[in-house]
């Protein structure tokens, strides 16, 4: 055996910097070992097991409780990511979370803090304190950080409102309505007295778009011929405000229903992933005619003022208007199996994975 001997029951000794034995947790990982031609799964990673690594100055190591599984990641495992977001065969896959602090190095942690950073697919990461943001409980539990206080929930906020300028009375149009974005776009119009429609897949996912996230109207797209048709029915006085998580004939559909000055709001484009061939949008027309405006945006961009959103959201919380239903699984190896379930539309809500129990409510 070598300097990190391996113990039974998870523990391994290692020697830290002050070259004294320590007992470390296992870090199990997720590393990429396949980039993915199609939807990913199982086959695109390898699962590996090895001492967490003692934190050096200025670090901490943490226990992951929660990963939040993403659309985005797929185009992370592609060889053409962008720069920050590449990763390399054999690198543990990357994704953010929220984990807890078990020993700190970094000022102004301390174990026991609760903490979001990009984790990585990993059980027990070592991570330096300046990527680290403690949560802020007064805000909400550590479900509602992954979820309604979440970036998925943040991106529903500044979407709707700064690019899709929200007016009360609008008629608020979603799609991928009954996803972690999609339901707290749906409430947000609701709250702020919107009429809004959601369109998603299966009648399962609209009676929970219709009922728990209160919207006026749910298309079941999955069982509609002619969606643009549905859209009429669904929303019989036209669109000002189409909130696009799906593009491809869906934002086709959508455009031919757009009132004066609409605003189309492009969060995403889920359904052409996978697509062969972009598909051509054809209804650009109506936009001009209704003399609307389409947009798209990163939430990152947003990252100085993720507090207004969140403290917006908590508000909403803590009055009960806004709702929100977690899709959760349970342990590690669930990690690539959700991922390939957001393309398969078998989430409903926000999709996370559990890795450890989360404390409750303080
Ligand atoms: N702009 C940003 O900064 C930003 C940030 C976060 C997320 N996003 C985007 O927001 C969208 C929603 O993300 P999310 O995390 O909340 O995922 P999600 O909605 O929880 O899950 C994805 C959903 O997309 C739908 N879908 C999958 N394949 C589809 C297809 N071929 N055609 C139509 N619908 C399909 C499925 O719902 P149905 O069963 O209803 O089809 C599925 O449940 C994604 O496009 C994502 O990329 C953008």
């Amino acid at each position: 055996m070598g300097q990190n001997s391996r113990q039974p029951f998870g523990f391994h000794y290692v020697r830290d910097s002050k070259e004294q034995m320590h007992e470390m947790p296992t870090n199990h990982r997720l590393l990429l070992s396949a980039r993915p031609t199609g939807i990913p799964g199982p086959e695109n990673f390898t699962a590996d097991a090895e001492p967490a690594r003692p934190p050096g100055p200025g670090e901490a190591l943490l226990e992951t409780i929660y990963l939040s599984l993403d659309p985005a990641m797929r185009s992370w495992m592609s060889e053409g990511a962008a720069y920050k977001q590449r990763i390399s065969l054999g690198e543990v896959m990357l994704g953010g979370g929220i984990a807890r602090v078990l020993e700190s190095r970094a000022e102004g942690f301390a174990p026991g803090d609760l903490v979001q950073a990009r984790l990585g697919w990993q059980s027990h990461p070592t991570i330096p304190g300046r990527y680290l943001q403690k949560l802020d409980l007064t805000l909400g539990t550590v479900e509602d950080w992954i979820g309604p206080l979440g970036l998925s929930a943040v991106t529903a906020y500044f979407g709707l409102r700064d690019i899709g300028g929200l007016r009360p009375n609008d008629r608020v149009l979603v799609s991928a309505a009954a996803g972690g974005v999609g339901q707290i776009a749906v409430q947000i119009a609701r709250i702020e007295g919107c009429y809004v429609a959601g369109i998603a897949g299966g009648a399962e996912k609209c009676a929970f778009v219709a009922g728990e996230l209160g919207a006026d109207a749910a298309i079941n797209y999955k069982g509609e011929k002619d969606l643009s048709a549905a859209i009429a029915r669904a929303c019989p006085e036209g669109v000002d405000l189409y909130f696009d998580n799906v593009g491809g004939p869906t934002l086709d559909a959508a455009l031919e229903h757009l009132r004066q000055d609409a605003r189309v709001v492009l969060c995403g484009r889920i359904s052409q992933t996978h697509a062969a061939e972009p598909y051509g949008v054809r209804n650009l027309g109506r936009l001009a005619a209704a003399r609307g405006r389409m947009q798209g945006f990163l939430v990152f961009n947003y990252h100085q003022r993720y507090d207004e959103a969140r403290t917006w959201l908590a508000a909403r919380r803590r009055d009960g208007s806004l709702r929100q239903r977690l899709h959760v699984l349970v342990g590690l190896a669930q990690a690539p199996i959700g991922l390939g379930m957001l393309f398969r539309g078998e989430n409903t809500g926000k999709l996370v994975v559990r890795l450890a129990e989360a404390p409750g409510p303080r």
